[in-house]
């Protein structure tokens, strides 16, 4: 007993003496860590995934890029403001003219003297369409912005001649009567349009011209055909499914489309608008990017099984309409205020494109002014949208490496949802050129920050490195004319530091609601 009570003693007296010497400050474990590998790549981030949508719709094109009438515009009527705002935000690929409205849209209606165009009844959005701008307008904004254009055009109530008349009128180099018609015009040189959407969500019941899936397939393979015998370089983008409701097929639309068409086209396209209806970030978030890793997944996989024959045609996705949109609806013109909240969204649409950078080649934000629109004008100026800021960031890795990231992260429960959400959403890229990493990351938790370990694997980074950050602790803060300044990035600096110095590892607390890009340098 006696020797029992000296032995707990001893054993106290040692942990006393002995616990000094491992109190040596600690940082708290962190609660995730990230691990690159610069050998782990996906693919390029496709410079044409930050492309985005001009539709004739509400104040999209008249009143918002084009204004005749405004002594802000140019003397072609395109607001110089706009044109700015747009250079800024880095849009390398325009789609056009629509959109539902590309279902009822005949071109030859916006060529020639403008004071001859007709007025049509717009059906797609109730409206009036005065066909004042037309495709030159449109390819001469491209030109102009260096831009590349994207028609879309019209397989709803529309006809095989007319799209391939229009790929005439484009890009045909010898005196043909529609090629004579554009010289007419103004435009001597061809305007080499390469991309073409074969129509727009022809898989809708709201859509002018909605066919099944087997018509659709059909109508697009002899449109496609007659397109090709004009111009043999052009890429060809068909229309995959928009409709995932419940009573829609939209796996079956995409297959059947693809099976057709897979020695024709080079793109599928898919759409995506999300929505915090139920008001609740974490959820909004974690839902929104399971459906879209679920879309780009399952349609990969489609686009893999019909390649597995011999000589496979390359094809892709192109998410040619993606964006935040749930209030704004028909009778407001789509005039949705985007708020903090989905700013952060941006970052989960994008963080999904880079880790599927193999596949997704092409997106475009719908839209680019006024519609769901991250510039908003009126007749005396503009002002930026939150979700204008992460676009713009996010766009300065187009070309990079796209790499493949393990994370461990705290994950949570969406009810009715099988698969928990981790609470950080991440994606990297690397720039060969800068040797620059830069790990991208929202944190979709509404209140917890998450102390992070990043680990670059067999690097030595440089000791400093790079933050952009938008957080706001208002997140439904929004902007509006003359008060855009709200929700804004911070840009800051940081040291590796720690003791001993690790060289490749940085630890690094992710804000609760936040979107950080850290720009790690490789010595
Ligand atoms: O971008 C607004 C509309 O959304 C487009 O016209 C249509 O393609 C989609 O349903």
């Amino acid at each position: 007993m006696r020797s029992q009570r000296i032995a707990a003693l001893c054993a106290a007296a040692i942990a006393a003496a002995t616990w000094p010497m491992h109190a040596a400050p600690q940082t708290p474990a962190a609660a995730a860590r990230i691990k690159i590998d610069l050998d782990r790549t996906i693919g390029t981030v496709d410079p044409l995934v930050f492309g985005n949508f001009a539709e004739h719709l509400g104040r999209m094109i008249y009143g918002g890029l084009y204004d005749e009438r405004s002594p802000l515009s140019d003397a072609n009527g395109y607001r110089k403001d706009v044109m700015d705002a747009v250079r800024d935000l880095g849009v390398s690929i325009l789609r056009w003219p629509g959109g539902n409205f590309a279902s009822g849209y005949h071109w030859m209606d916006g060529i020639g003297p403008k004071d001859q165009r007709p007025v049509r009844a717009e059906l797609a959005w109730n409206d009036l369409e005065p066909n004042r701008f037309g495709t030159d307008e449109f390819l001469r904004y491209c030109e102009l912005m260096k831009i590349e254009p994207y028609v879309t055009v019209n397989l709803g109530l529309g006809t095989v001649d007319e799209a391939r008349y229009w790929v005439e009128y484009t890009n045909e180099k010898r005196h043909t009567y529609w090629a004579d018609q554009r010289r007419k015009n103004g435009h001597d040189a061809p305007y080499t349009v390469k991309y073409w959407a074969l129509g727009n969500e022809i898989d809708g019941p709201w859509q002018l011209g909605h066919k099944s899936a087997d018509e659709y397939a059909k109508a697009a393979l002899e449109t496609a055909k007659a397109m090709r015998l004009v111009d043999p370089s052009i890429k060809l983008v068909a229309s995959g499914s928009s409709n995932y409701g419940a009573n829609a097929d939209w796996i079956g639309w995409n297959r059947t489309v693809l099976q057709t068409l897979r020695n024709t086209i080079d793109y599928i396209a898919l759409h995506t608008y999300v929505g915090n209806r139920e008001n609740d970030l974490e959820r909004f978030l974690g839902v929104s990017q399971q459906n879209v890793e679920r879309y780009i997944g399952v349609t990969s996989s489609l686009i893999r099984e019909v390649q597995a024959g011999p000589n496979p045609r390359p094809i892709y996705i192109a998410y040619d309409e993606w964006n935040v949109w749930y209030r704004a609806r028909n009778a407001e013109h789509l005039e949705e205020i985007y708020n903090f909240e989905d700013a952060l969204a941006m970052g989960m649409f994008f963080n999904a494109f880079f880790r599927h950078a193999d596949v997704v080649r092409m997106a475009n934000l719908a839209q680019m002014v006024n519609v769901i629109a991250p510039i908003m004008t009126n007749e005396k100026g503009l002002f930026l949208q939150t979700i204008y800021f992460p676009i713009v960031e996010y766009g300065r890795q187009r070309g990079n490496t796209s790499l493949d990231v393990w994370v461990s992260s705290p994950t949570y429960k969406m009810e009715n949802r099988p698969q928990p959400a981790p609470y950080l959403d991440v994606s990297s890229t690397y720039d060969p050129g800068t040797h620059t990493v830069s790990v991208n990351v929202l944190n979709r938790s509404k209140d917890k920050d998450f102390a992070t370990e990043i680990e670059v694997q067999d690097a030595t980074l440089e000791n400093s490195y790079s933050t952009w950050t938008l957080n706001h602790p208002d997140l439904k803060a929004t902007h509006t004319f003359g008060d855009d300044r709200k929700v804004r990035p911070t840009l800051g600096r940081g040291a590796l530091g720690g003791s001993p110095y690790v060289q490749n590892t940085l630890r690094y607390t992710f804000p609760a609601h936040s979107l950080t890009i850290l720009k790690l340098g490789i010595r």
